[in-house]
Formats: C-alpha cells, structure tokens, sequence
C-alpha cells in the first residue's frame, strides 16, 4: 500500500479548519458550516472521477447531508466501504474529532485515484451528517439500503479521532461488536506491528458511525486515537505520552482546533487506513492451492 503524505493530510485539515473560521467556528449539522465542507470533500472527490452523490436527510428541524464516493470498477457484488463522521459540535471547528478521520479517507480516495488503482473489490467511501447528534446521518443511509445492497457491503471501516494530541493506538475490537470483523481488526493491526507501535484493542460500542452499520449485520472495524479518556502511566510509558491527561483535552471544545493534533499518530493512522483499504480489497476469497 502506498505511504500516505500526512502533509496532505494536513492540508485538508487546514481547509477544514478555514471552513469553520469562515462559519462561526464550527461545522455542525444545521450550520453554514458543514454544508461547506460537504461541498469541499465533494469538490475534490469529483475533480479526480469518483462518482458522488449527497443523501439528503432532516434530524432536529434541520437538514443535513451525507456524501457518498463510488471509485468506478471492481465486483459490484463485494463491496469494501470506509467512512467517517464530517459534522462537528457547535462549541468548536471539530478538527481531530472528526477532521483527522474525514481527511485521512479523502486523501487515501485521492491516492486511489492518483495510483488509478483498480481493486477486485469495490470500492464506496462516505462522509457522514449528524454523528454528534446520535449516529443519525450513517443509519439514514444505512436504513436507506434494501436488504440486497447491505447484503454487498462486506466489511466498513470507521474512523473518528485518529490525530488525538495525546494519542492511544487503539483498534477497534472484533468482539466489541456482534459483527465486528476479525480480519479487519488484524489487517490493521498488522499495519502497527510493521512500524513498530503498540496497539491496544477497544470497544467502541455505539459510539461511532460503525455502530449503525453493525446493527445491519454488515462486518465492522476501526481505529482510534482516544477522546476523553484519561491516559494511564502504563499507556504513557507505551505510547510516550502524558499520563494523567485525556487523549484529547480539547475533545468537543473550541480548542479542538489545527493544533489539536498529533501530526505522527495522523500520519501512522492514515497509513493504516491505506494499507488495509489495499489489503482488504484484493480477492474475495484467498487463492487456493
Ligand atoms: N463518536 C465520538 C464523538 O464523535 C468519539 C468516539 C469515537 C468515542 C470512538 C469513542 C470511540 O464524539
Ligand atoms: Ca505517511
Ligand atoms: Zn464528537
Ligand atoms: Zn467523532
Ligand atoms: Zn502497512
């Protein structure tokens, strides 16, 4: 799989973050905000020729929306999907939580379009409304599927916090959720082990958009780098951290800003998420003898 740039990354951080400063300091679902960076992600995933489209929804009196990205080819029956949440909260510009997740799949879509990749698999990516608001934009689409098109999703990675200042190496547990995906778990794993960083497994529960998609039946994973969880001294030893502090002090706060992020745990998390997208996209079933 190809090394992620995390300076690109970066970048799309910084687009994020003018987005908010330019729109009361946030990008939440109902505000100015999150319309704008629907239409940056969008902008950017059709200049490179995913097909996209934004599913309309309404939560709280307000509408809100979903992106979703489909990299033409592949087998239409097997279906990998990657996603994350774009809305932030009212009180901040919502950069780790969820900038770092909604650009590292932009930019590793981006990689897939430059390196013109053309997995077995196919590929669909989406950018969630209203997670903050109770995992409403991802089981709107979920709840949007008929039965026979959840039936070809085979596996969706979540990622939500994967830059936290303070960061953990976790990876969501298979058995933190009925359909939490074994392979997923260790196809991103195994990207750690390679770089040398411990991970530690976590039941994420329902706490993210993954949960939506298990409710489904649909085969889960993800990643993350800690929210409001305070870390232990055996975790800052590990990690080379601070222990006694959250994983993220500024997680759903006005300070969740561009400085609000650990630009290695990024880097290393953006990495993963392209090494398991190319990983997990290859054949269906492995090749026999
Ligand atoms: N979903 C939480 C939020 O957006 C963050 C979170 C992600 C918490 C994963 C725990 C595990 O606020
Ligand atoms: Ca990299
Ligand atoms: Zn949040
Ligand atoms: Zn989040
Ligand atoms: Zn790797």
């Amino acid at each position: 799989a190809p090394d992620i740039p995390v300076a690109n990354v970066q970048a799309h951080l910084n687009d994020l973050q003018a987005i908010a400063t330019s729109n009361s300091g946030n990008r939440a679902h109902g505000r100015p905000g999150y319309r704008a960076s629907i239409d940056f992600v969008k902008a950017k995933l059709d200049a490179v020729g995913f097909q996209t489209s934004l599913q309309q929804f309404t939560s709280s009196g307000a509408t809100g929306w979903n992106l979703i990205a489909d990299w033409p080819g592949g087998d239409p029956q097997n279906v990998l999907m990657l996603g994350g949440h774009l809305d932030s909260v009212t009180a901040g510009p919502g950069i780790n939580d969820n900038g770092t997740g909604s650009a590292g799949i932009l930019e590793v879509a981006l990689t897939v379009a430059r390196e013109q990749f053309q997995p077995d698999k196919h590929l669909r990516f989406g950018w969630w409304g209203a997670e903050e608001l109770g995992l409403i934009g991802s089981t709107f689409y979920v709840n949007s599927l008929a039965a026979a098109e959840k039936a070809k999703i085979k596996a969706y990675l979540n990622f939500d916090m994967t830059g936290s200042p303070n960061p953990g190496y976790f990876v969501y547990s298979a058995s933190g959720q009925p359909t939490g995906s074994l392979e997923v778990q260790q196809v991103l794993e195994s990207h750690f082990t390679t770089i040398g960083v411990p991970t530690e497994l976590t039941q994420v529960g329902g706490r993210s958009d993954h949960a939506a998609f298990a409710r489904a039946g649909i085969a889960t994973g993800g990643l993350f780098t800690g929210a409001e969880v305070i870390m232990t001294s055996a975790q800052a030893q590990k990690w080379g951290g601070v222990s006694g502090r959250a994983f993220d002090p500024c997680y759903h706060r006005a300070c969740d800003t561009i400085s609000n992020i650990n630009v290695p745990a990024l880097d290393r998390n953006t990495d993963a998420i392209a090494h398991a997208l190319w990983t997990l996209s290859g054949p269906v079933a492995p090749p026999g003898p």
